[in-house]
């Protein structure tokens, strides 16, 4: 579904080069949900905004579906790649109602608009429609950012930190709704945190960044169970760690 290849992005700091993002490769297949985990400031949100081609990539490529779509416009990705963001309180239009940013990116592609259905995918009740994003509560905002990101139908759904501003029993509901909603719309997702706890929860497969390059790889989750509990002794404190899931 998605290859990048030797992806790297570097930012000019003053009269420097520094690289942020460093030769990373890595694919996620169709159903899969890819955890990718890294301390604050390691690349990963700079990585995803490559991938929704939001910032230029400075070499390597990506492919989707195996198409280069190194160089696409984001607009012409929009109906296959989409990001939730970690903050929905920033990443939503305060001057528009609900309606209005579910109605946004339909009315931008021409499409049908899906305001009902978005918010039943999601879990809201149609009678928030007419507010206004401040009038609502951090977990139901956070789901008015995914409903929004499934508004074009997209095929890999990229979640850049999408519980970390969430109180920790909203972030259950919220990790769970992305699981429901995985399994029904058939969806691939790059899910970023920095809470291997989540990160166990929800994927398949996991990668871990440092300093902007992939120090590990693990593909099968249940095998490496201990590895993963050394990673989480090492990169976060208890108080970060989210209680025990049921899986
Ligand atoms: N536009 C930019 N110009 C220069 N440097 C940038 C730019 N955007 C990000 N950086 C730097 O790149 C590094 C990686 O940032 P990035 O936001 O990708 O980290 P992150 O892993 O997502 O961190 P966090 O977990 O805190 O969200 C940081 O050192 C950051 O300061
Ligand atoms: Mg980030």
């Amino acid at each position: 579904m998605l290859k990048l290849t030797r992806l790297s992005k570097k930012f000019l700091r003053g009269k420097q080069n520094v690289t942020v993002v460093d030769d990373v490769s890595f694919s996620i297949e169709k159903g899969e949900v890819l955890g990718l985990i890294g301390e604050s400031g390691c690349g990963k949100s700079t990585l995803a905004k490559m991938i929704l081609r939001l910032i230029p990539s400075s070499s390597g490529q990506i492919y989707f579906k195996g198409e280069d779509i190194t160089h696409k416009k984001t607009k012409n990705l929009a109906r296959s790649i989409q990001i939730v963001f970690q903050d929905p309180f920033s990443s939503l239009n305060p001057l528009l109602t609900i309606e209005q940013i579910l109605k946004e990116p339909t009315q931008i592609h021409g499409l049908p608009h899906r305001v009902d259905e978005l918010l039943g995918l999601v879990k809201l009740s149609p009678s928030l429609k007419k507010r206004y994003p401040h009038e609502l509560s951090g977990g139901q905002r956070q789901r008015v950012g995914i409903a929004r990101a499934l508004a074009l139908k997209p095929d890999l759904l990229v979640c850049d930190e999408p519980v970390s501003s969430l109180d920790i029993p909203i972030q259950a509901q919220i990790l769970n709704l992305l699981v429901q909603l995985k399994e029904t719309l058939g969806l691939t997702l790059l899910f970023i945190t920095h809470d291997m706890d989540v990160v166990r929860y929800i994927a398949d497969k996991v990668i871990v960044m440092d300093q902007g390059k992939i120090i590990r790889e693990y593909s099968n989750l249940l095998l490496c169970k201990e590895e993963l509990d050394m990673e989480i002794l090492q990169r976060t404190s208890p108080s970060e760690s989210l209680p025990a899931y049921q899986t």
